[in-house]
């Protein structure tokens, strides 16, 4: 199985991204162009989710119409950076689940280490997408996912704002069956694991903390 990274050219998408870069856009227009920009990207990820076909009436007469099939949507957010990519989801799809992952990085060993975990249930019969606006180390989306895996999640698609090319190769590499979804694949991390370009500390951006 050969996973692809998905990379989202569309105009609006690729232009909220540069207002995002900017490093004098306020915490609160980051926030409002993160949230529009998660909505574009949510739209693109969903696009093949399968359809079943239901009998309604519309005030004129009968027919059979298409509806979204099986169990509702898992978005699971790796916190706390993918709040700000979560919500824009939900604008898109207000009836979707919703679980957490918390992780952060052991300053020793550099493995990311998980301190929060909560989802719905029936995950084996959801597609779950995964978001966090940052793909760097790939470190955080790699453990995230295989601890999805663990719970039973079988279909698992990942959505993020910006990746660096290390980050794309770990998480191929290791879940060569979750394809990818970005606005732009960056230069490559810094000595820091900063995406460079990049736009900072997403996090940081979002909430206006240092
Ligand atoms: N996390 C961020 O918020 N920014 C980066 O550049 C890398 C990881």
């Amino acid at each position: 199985m050969t996973a692809t990274t998905h990379v989202i050219d569309h105009p609006l998408v690729q232009h909220k991204l540069s207002v995002l870069r900017m490093k004098e856009t306020s915490t609160s227009k980051f926030r409002e162009i993160l949230r529009e920009t998660a909505l574009l990207l949510g739209y693109e990820v969903t696009r093949d989710l399968r359809l079943t076909t239901t009998r309604i009436e519309t005030p004129l007469q009968p027919m059979d119409t298409p509806v979204l099939d099986g169990k509702k949507l898992c978005f699971v957010s790796i916190m706390r950076a993918g709040e700000g990519l979560l919500e824009g989801m939900l604008d898109l799809v207000p009836s979707a689940r919703v679980g957490h992952v918390g992780l952060y990085r052991d300053p020793e060993t550099l493995e990311a280490v998980e301190y929060y975990f909560k989802m719905p249930s029936h995950l084996d019969e959801r597609e779950v997408i995964v978001v966090d606006p940052m793909l760097a180390t790939g470190h955080s989306a790699v453990a995230a996912i295989t601890r999805l895996k663990q719970e039973g999640a079988r279909h698992i698609r990942f959505v993020c704002l910006l990746a660096a090319p290390e980050g794309v190769a770990v998480l191929h590499e290791t879940h060569p069956d979750v394809d990818i979804y970005t606005a732009a694949v960056d230069e490559g991390l810094n000595e820091k694991a900063y995406i460079v370009p990049g736009l900072g500390d997403a996090g940081d951006r979002i909430y206006g903390t240092k």
